[in-house]
């Protein structure tokens, strides 16, 4: 960004002046703001918009700035206040964000907005989320959905990366795109959560991002059969199992996380970290996160379970996905019913346990997903009383940096080594699997920072 003095600014307007007066025809009308290549965004008190061989620049007179408007941008500025019936993107931020933003986009900290020109904010913000926050709103910002066009709010979406710092200098301009950029590639599939129902997407952290992801599993009472449903509102009053952790990202890459479930699956905490080898933003053909986690049980004091996991992805256009992930888990133990006292707890011997699990997640509205997934266990089910695979379906609301899972599920657990187990192993009931025994679960996950 470029910042110059109140006399600079001068000059421009005196040079663009003289160039209107040297040229033949004009002489005899008083100079207009066009001739000058001058407009004034509308309701905008303090910002002036000049147009000069070719280059725009956003002139604050408040704030004695001069900001040019990057060569990309101005293809669709052009100099004029509109193209094709569009107003030019820097028009638009002037008269509807600048209160909130400010002139420069550095934001108005007792409005609580974020800099613009900070890197950080560049880095750690994808193209979506820019495009859902105008879309949608976003704390104290309204919604725009409505009020402005969609090519208006597209070009606000490009507008806002032209604060970068550099993003509006010549050497800049022409460079490969940045990451941020990249991640707006079309046919690439964004999941909208860590998990579909209980099996990881492998969807990378925001480097610096923190994630906090909740899950209910309504264990006991199956949605669908049984007596009284009425009653149990479809086992949503029953006795859930709640479980929760968060999700750190180091880098953009490397992720760590600590994930803990109650007492009544054994009362296990989960440490992992996980790493994005390939990435589809990045033009890898498919995405593939790997991650080695250890779960302890009764708050990791006993029963160690090592699992490792690879997380293959790949997008079928950018509204679906599908999954695959096989899983090895070291000294698995049964999924059965424990006491809420530790000494409850029962000590199975550990067997070596290996799942496949697949996945689809398809997109029936730009923010709603239907998901499936079924984890098979291929070696050694029999011995962990796991006789039909776990299975799941669900539908997804992707909000700004937040999701919401409803679904139906065989299976109480969450953590790696118990999403494969089912409750007929839980309840002791060889029936309970099957799709008549499904119980309604949920997940919430939210981007806290
Ligand atoms: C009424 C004040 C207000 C107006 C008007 C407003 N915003 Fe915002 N905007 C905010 C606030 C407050 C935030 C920070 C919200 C938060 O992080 O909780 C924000 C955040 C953003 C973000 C960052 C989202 C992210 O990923 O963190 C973008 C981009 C944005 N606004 C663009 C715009 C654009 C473009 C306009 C004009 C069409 C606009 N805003 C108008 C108040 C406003």
């Amino acid at each position: 960004m470029k910042s110059v003095g109140l006399c600079r600014l001068s000059l421009y307007l005196l040079a663009a002046g003289a160039a209107v007066a040297q040229s033949p025809g004009t002489e005899s009308q008083a100079a207009t703001p066009q001739m000058l290549g001058i407009s004034f965004p509308n309701s905008s008190g303090s910002t002036v918009m000049l147009t000069k061989d070719g280059k725009q620049y956003v002139i604050d007179v408040a704030a004695h700035t001069v900001r040019e408007v990057p060569a990309n941008q101005q293809l669709l500025a052009a100099g004029a206040a509109s193209v094709n019936g569009v107003p030019d993107a820097a028009t638009i931020f002037a008269k509807n964000c600048v209160s909130c933003h400010g002139p420069q986009g550095k934001g108005i900290a007792a409005i609580g907005t974020p800099n613009f020109a900070d890197p950080l904010f560049q880095q750690s913000t994808s193209n979506k989320d820019i495009s859902d926050a105008i879309h949608n709103g976003r704390g104290r910002m309204p919604a725009w959905t409505g009020k402005l066009s969609e090519a208006e709010i597209s070009e606000l979406e490009h507008y806002v990366r032209t604060f970068a710092p550099g993003a509006g200098s010549s050497t800049n301009t022409n460079t490969t795109p940045s990451s941020n950029e990249q991640k707006a590639k079309p046919n690439v599939y964004e999941a909208g959560d860590d998990v579909l129902v209980s099996l990881p997407t492998g969807r990378a952290t925001e480097r610096h991002g923190l994630y906090v992801n909740f899950a209910h599993r309504f264990a006991y009472d199956p949605a669908f059969t049984g007596a009284g449903r009425g009653e149990f509102l479809f086992g949503l009053d029953g006795f859930a199992i709640p479980s929760f952790g968060f999700r750190y990202g180091v880098t953009d890459k490397l992720n760590v996380s600590i994930y803990r479930a109650p007492s009544i699956v054994g009362r296990p905490i989960q440490l992992m970290a996980g790493y994005n080898l390939l990435d589809e933003h990045k033009g890898s053909p498919l995405n593939l996160e790997v991650r080695v986690s250890m779960e302890g049980q009764n708050t990791f004091r006993k029963n160690y379970t090592e699992n490792i996991e690879g997380i293959f992805s790949k997008s079928i256009t950018s509204r679906a996905q599908f999954y695959l992930v096989p899983t090895a888990s070291f000294n698995d133990r049964p999924l059965v019913q424990d006491g809420s006292r530790s000494a409850e707890i029962l000590d199975f011997p550990g067997v070596n346990a290996f799942s496949m699990g697949v996945g689809l997640t398809i997109d029936i509205r730009p923010t709603v997903s239907l998901l499936a997934e079924v984890i098979p266990t291929l070696v050694n089910g029999p011995e962990l009383g796991i006789h039909r695979p776990a299975f799941s379906f669900g539908i997804q609301k992707k909000i700004y940096r937040h999701a919401f899972t409803l679904a139906l599920t065989n299976s109480p657990g969450t953590t790696v080594s118990q999403r494969a187990a089912t409750r007929a192993s839980f309840l002791g009931d060889p029936s309970a699997d099957t799709f008549g025994g499904l119980v309604l679960g949920f997940n919430i996950t939210r981007q806290i920072r």
